[in-house]
């Protein structure tokens, strides 16, 4: 049973619109509005014809009288969708938050029941979730975290990008994404680059640091990372140079054509199980925008068993193996 569906049990949602945060259970069946950061999460709502932003920054303020938020794996991105979701409920309306006891529900409403002063109401406590009623008084409400800055080496040089809340890795650089940084300087010229998942921008502004007649495409299917990678893109003069793309592997068209360089340190978990599909999407995509000389520079777990759909596309070549990840040169051609 999926916690969504513990929403639907008699008496928990009022007939009223509702804003729902990382969901549309919720909404599909009261109306109102799904904050959906993920893209593939978002096409699938608005074909279920629910209303849906990728960005929370969207929602008009206290106009719902209640509001659902998700549990998430990481504590800043919770704080986030609660504190939007306190924001935009009318005093007296209801926040109720969901969650599973493998990502911490218990310990989530106590931190929030603490924070807002109240004991918070336990409405539904069932396969192994639950659902907590808050009040919304005039209490200020849970606060924004910030997000964090990260730093990255780019040779000589470094750059600092902004982050973003809920993203990969969002307060330091994964160290896969470091040993593919680190071998940039071993390759030749790009005059096109794709940064196929890229976070807030970490592979493909690195690029366009380090090549300065390169053009980038960057693509994601968090909206959150895409934001921050059009912020940095900009900070660091790379707008006109670069395009970043609110994008699903799955589901979408490859982002970009031609590419001479294609960096990728691709996801292997939604949530918090192993999902290999998206990587195997990716690979899809590379085949198709991949130059005839291009090479594809990919990042993995050493484990993960990529290399038989990758020597499909090209001749591979492990560059790095290196405290349990590998570096995988890609290159057309027939192995
Ligand atoms: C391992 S992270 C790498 C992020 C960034 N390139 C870096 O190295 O820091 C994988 C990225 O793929 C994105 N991703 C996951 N599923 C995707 C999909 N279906 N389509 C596009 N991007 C996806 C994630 O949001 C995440 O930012």
């Amino acid at each position: 049973m999926a916690t969504s569906d513990l929403l639907l049990d008699p008496g928990i949602l009022s007939n009223d619109p509702v804003l729902e945060l990382y969901g549309w259970k919720a909404v599909e069946a009261r109306d109102g509005l799904a904050v959906l950061p993920r893209r593939d999460d978002w096409l699938q709502a608005l074909r279920s014809g629910v209303e849906a932003v990728g960005l929370p920054d969207r929602v008009a303020e206290g106009r719902f009288s209640q509001a659902v938020v998700y549990l998430q794996k990481g504590k800043a991105a919770t704080q986030e969708g609660l504190a939007t979701a306190w924001k935009n409920l009318v005093p007296g309306g209801r926040l109720l938050l969901v969650g599973g006891n493998e990502l911490g529900i218990k310990s989530a409403v106590k931190r929030l029941a603490q924070e807002l002063g109240q004991g918070g109401e336990l409405l539904v406590n069932r396969a192994r979730s639950r659902v907590v009623s808050f009040e919304r008084t005039q209490h200020s409400g849970p606060e924004i975290p910030d997000p964090a800055e990260v730093e990255i080496e780019c040779g000589e040089d470094a750059l600092t990008l902004q982050s973003a809340i809920g993203v990969f890795s969002a307060d330091r650089v994964d160290r896969g994404t470091r040993i593919l940084l680190e071998h940039l300087h071993d390759v030749e010229s790009p005059a096109r680059v794709l940064d196929m998942g890229c976070g807030i921008g970490v592979l493909g502004l690195a690029a366009l640091r380090r090549w300065p007649e390169a053009r980038a495409v960057l693509a994601d299917v968090d909206r959150r990372a895409v934001e921050a990678a059009t912020k940095n893109a900009v900070d660091l003069g790379f707008s006109d140079r670069c395009h970043a793309l609110w994008w699903d592997a799955v589901q979408e068209k490859p982002p970009s054509t031609d590419c001479d360089l294609v960096l990728i340190n691709p996801p292997f978990h939604t949530g918090k199980k192993v999902d290999l599909d998206p990587a195997r999407a990716m690979f899809r995509s590379l085949d198709q925008v991949l130059a005839p000389k291009g090479i594809a520079l990919i990042v993995a777990n050493r484990t993960l068993p990529y290399e038989q759909q990758l020597g499909g596309i090209g001749r591979i070549r492990m560059i790095r193996d290196e405290a349990g990840f590998k570096l995988l040169e890609l290159r057309r051609g027939s192995s």
